[in-house]
């Protein structure tokens, strides 16, 4: 009988991609909270088009965290979870007081950028361990983010 190749299951999947879904989860998860945090206390001039781009911005975020998520769950492994652990995971500074719509955009670039290295980690880790789904993951992250970052930086100038 001819002897079949076994596939790559759930359970065999690397624990370092696990670890670098779940930093992504961090780091997803505190810039929705930074995004929401915008949303809600941006004012000016652009108040209309930064309120509704945010709110586009972090219902996106939701939808991602909750794939993310479940990513690692497919693999047989757990999530982490709290805000404090994200936020002290994430990389980046939480905003807590308000201020300019340029400094709103301004911090929410860094923070977009700190969860595109993150997703770019993921995204090596992954393809170096043939999970392609999960590399999927990270490129769909990766290219959303840096379309964000372009949007964003071109309000800057
Ligand atoms: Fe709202």
């Amino acid at each position: 009988m001819k002897k079949k190749s076994t596939p790559r299951t759930a359970a065999t999947a690397p624990s370092n991609v696990v670890a670098y879904l779940n930093q992504l989860l961090a780091s997803s998860y505190a810039l929705m909270v930074n995004t929401h945090f915008a949303h809600w206390n941006v004012e000016g001039p652009d108040f209309f088009s930064l309120h509704e781009a945010f709110q586009a911005h972090y219902e996106n975020l939701f939808t991602a965290v909750d794939e993310i998520a479940e990513r690692v769950r497919a693999l047989n492994a757990y999530t982490i979870g709290g805000l404090s652990q994200f936020s002290r995971r994430a990389g980046f500074e939480e905003l807590t007081e308000a201020t300019t719509a340029r400094d709103f955009v301004a911090a929410l670039v860094v923070a977009h950028e700190k969860v595109v290295a993150d997703a770019a980690a993921l995204r090596d880790a992954s393809g170096a361990a043939n999970d392609a789904e999960t590399q999927d993951i990270a490129i769909g992250r990766i290219q959303w983010h840096e379309k964000t970052i372009w949007m964003l930086r071109s309000f800057l100038k």
